[in-house]
């Protein structure tokens, strides 16, 4: 199954994540009020929530329009709605795909957020997303991630096998997943040139509540180097 399809019947699956999630809360003071932020792999939009809830300008996007449908519908049952045009805060977007990001200028953004949403790639994708990121950025702009870590033993750390010879890339029933370690997070989130933060977390994670081991990061775009 590809991707696109993995992904759609994904959104079909009840979820409801994360009463309760204080990841984004914990970086609020970074990000200021009335922020241009682009979120990535937005889901169900519980992040696009929490940042609207904030005074934030969001630009939710995602792979899948089945996941855009379900963040529509988490804007929708805010008790105030944000503005009438959340279909223009909607945009779908594949992070493998350099059209895709074109859609995107130069130095726009103040806060680009990825929960969760890093991690499916290959190398060279990987840098390729995280360059783009940096561009889309402006100067002194956030980055505030979660990833995989390699001690997310509950959800595939070891499952399935490694793509080749790359251990900690795996092809596991669930598609493609990368798992990072200290060394990893250097090697691909190195050219932000100063990562301000990288944390591993243990969190409770999905509607099983399970225990999901992962790394929160943060990095400022003017320690970026080419
Ligand atoms: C584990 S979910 C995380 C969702 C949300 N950010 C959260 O933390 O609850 C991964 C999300 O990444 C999206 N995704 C997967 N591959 C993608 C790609 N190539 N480009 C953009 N989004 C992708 C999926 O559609 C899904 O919404």
């Amino acid at each position: 199954m590809d991707s696109k399809e993995y992904w759609k019947q994904n959104a079909a699956m009840p979820k409801g994540r994360l009463k309760g999630d204080q990841w984004l809360p914990r970086h609020i003071e970074n990000i200021p009020p009335n922020a241009n932020v682009l979120e990535l792999g937005c889901g169900e939009g519980y992040d696009t929530q929490y940042l609207l809830s904030k005074g934030c300008k969001v630009i939710s996007t995602d792979l899948s329009q089945d996941h855009l449908d379900k963040t529509k519908e988490t804007i929708l049952r805010m008790p105030k709605v944000i503005g009438e045009t959340i279909d223009s805060q909607l945009m779908l977007l594949d992070l493998t795909s350099e059209t895709d990001w074109k859609k995107f200028a130069d130095s726009c953004y103040d806060v680009v957020v990825a929960s969760l949403c890093l991690h499916y790639f290959t190398p060279q994708q990987t840098r390729q997303i995280i360059k783009e990121i940096k561009r889309v950025l402006k100067p002194n702009g956030k980055l505030f991630a979660r990833i995989n870590s390699t001690n997310d033993l509950e959800h595939g750390a070891n499952d399935g096998t490694p793509i080749e010879n790359e251990n900690n890339f795996r092809l596991t029933k669930d598609g493609t997943k990368r798992f990072f370690n200290k060394h990893d997070i250097q090697k691909f989130f190195g050219q932000f040139g100063g990562i301000d933060t990288a944390v591993e977390r243990t969190e409770l994670y999905g509607r099983k509540q399970t225990k999901k081991v992962l790394w929160e990061i943060s990095a400022t775009s003017d320690k970026l180097i080419d």
